[in-house]
């Protein structure tokens, strides 16, 4: 028996990322590789990266710059290391990579993922080895491989695939340059995948992608299928408790996916909307294809359906020419809207995409001063909304034994982290606790029934908020 080689992968970025870096350990797997913890003393270690702004990719280079150490060091004990770049930065600066870091030996795109052992081979033959074309005929090529008896329980909530890419073409935006056109998977495939993540133990499932509510894959009835109707054939899956969808544009969201929400018990009242500004002359500069009024009326939709349902979103601060009225705007929308919880970044330009072409830019200072305003108020949304929960009874779908001793760790419908002193028996159970503190981001309580005979669905007795 030859001894197993050694993968470390390091992810950066998004969902996809993680979900992308499962895959290439399951396509590893098959030729004698195991996952390792410490880069140190890996056979191959794979940078995930991610492209969406300048911070997230500069940190391939100075994580280069350590593995390189590491590389030498490993050379020194007369061990090698191979060291491959893989995701967006991948896709959209592979020659340059190549060319500014000699230490690595493979470079390769999110859609060649499922080549990575014939890359590993091409690079002992010829030194390195470089793969970024866009497939496009075969881009989920890699997702049927391994085929699903290869894939592994990974706990009780998991990502699935459903579609890739993006069409929208947010001037702001990397994505449609990095991930390529907008592709659905056939749902046959996803049931599939989720019928084997089930069996493994699996209880949650979030269907992700760039765009995941343009998703329209051959359903078998060799028509193509919406989001809301793969949801709702998903959910008769006896095993499925939860489901959950991530990034959505708010110019697909079409009448199917509002009725999942009234009709499926297990879809989850949590949707992340970016809206990324609440000015419409910026919305169009973005060409984000929507005001703020069309916007606040697809909220309306939803919670039409499902008062408890809570949002979250993204917003950029600093867009080109953003004036403070404009920034106001966004202001005024998040203050209307009320979020769970949101996310903000500063405007970063990216080669290659419209709005870096664009000359009236925000000063550094007027940015970090809009920024922290907006931080400021989402995060007062956000412990309003956290700290609503206290004194309430909630289901949590119990995932892990917690850091601390005798506690175990789940989510509520939310996607608050939950504790609870039990025993571990409860994995994988959706239980009502009873909430009594909140510690930062993390809610404490008790089981509110102690001997459920199997997982509970009681109400969320909570009102709140691509
Ligand atoms: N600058 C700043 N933020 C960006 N995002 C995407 N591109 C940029 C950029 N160039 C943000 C958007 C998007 C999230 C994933 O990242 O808010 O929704
Ligand atoms: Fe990027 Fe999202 Fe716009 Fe697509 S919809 S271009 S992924 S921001």
């Amino acid at each position: 028996m030859t001894t197993p080689r050694k993968l470390h992968i390091k992810s950066y970025g998004c969902q996809m990322n993680v979900y992308d870096a499962q895959r290439m350990v399951d396509t590893l797997a098959g030729e004698g590789f195991v996952e390792t913890a410490s880069a140190d003393d890996a056979d191959l270690v794979i940078l995930n990266t991610c492209h969406i702004r300048e911070k997230a990719s500069e940190k391939v280079y100075s994580e280069l710059g350590r593995l390189r150490v590491a590389k030498e060091e490993a050379a020194r004990h007369g061990r090698e290391m191979k060291i491959a770049v893989a995701g967006c930065v991948a896709q959209a600066e592979g020659e340059e990579i190549v060319h500014r870091a000699p230490t690595v030996d493979i470079v390769v795109g999110p859609q060649s993922y499922h080549h990575l052992p014939e890359l590993l081979k091409r690079a002992k033959a010829n030194g390195r080895a470089l793969e970024t074309e866009f497939p496009v005929e075969d881009k989920f090529g890699f997702l049927p491989q391994p085929k699903p008896a290869a894939i592994r329980a990974r706990g009780i909530s998991a990502f699935v695939t459903v579609q890739e890419g993006c069409d929208k073409f947010c001037t702001f935006c990397v994505v449609p340059y990095t991930r390529g056109a907008e592709v659905s998977r056939p749902v046959a495939d996803i049931i599939d995948d989720v019928m084997q993540l089930t069996e493994n133990g699996v209880r949650e499932l979030t269907l992700i992608g760039q765009n995941v509510n343009a998703y329209h894959g051959d359903g078998p009835d060799g028509r193509p299928w919406s989001l809301g109707k793969l949801l709702q054939r998903l959910a008769e899956i006896p095993d499925v408790k939860r489901l959950r969808y991530s990034t959505s544009h708010p110019r697909d969201v079409d009448d199917d996916l509002i009725a999942a929400h009234r009709d499926l018990a297990e879809l989850m009242p949590f949707v992340h909307l970016p809206v990324q500004s609440g000015s419409d002359r910026i919305l169009a500069a973005m060409n984000r294809k929507h005001t703020a009024d069309d916007y606040r009326r697809v909220i309306d939709r939803f919670r039409a359906v499902r008062q408890d349902i809570a949002f979250s979103s993204d917003f950029i601060v600093g867009f080109p020419g953003e004036t403070a009225e404009e920034f106001s705007a966004t202001l005024a929308l998040v203050t209307q809207i009320g979020y769970a919880a949101a996310y903000s970044f500063k405007y970063s330009p990216r080669p290659g995409t419209p709005a870096a072409e664009m000359r009236e830019t925000v000063s550094a200072t007027e940015m970090d001063e809009r920024l922290g305003r907006l931080q400021d108020l989402i995060d007062s949304q956000q412990s309003a909304f956290n700290r609503a929960a206290i004194g309430t009874t909630v289901d949590v779908l119990f995932e892990r034994a917690a850091r601390n001793p005798g506690q175990i760790v789940g989510r509520t419908a939310y996607l608050q982290p939950a504790h609870v002193m039990a025993s571990p028996d409860i994995i994988g159970k959706i239980l009502p606790v009873r909430i009594d503190s909140l510690e930062r981001y993390s809610l404490k309580g008790e089981l509110a029934t102690r001997s459920a005979p199997s997982p509970i669905s009681s109400p969320v007795s909570q009102t709140i908020g691509a």
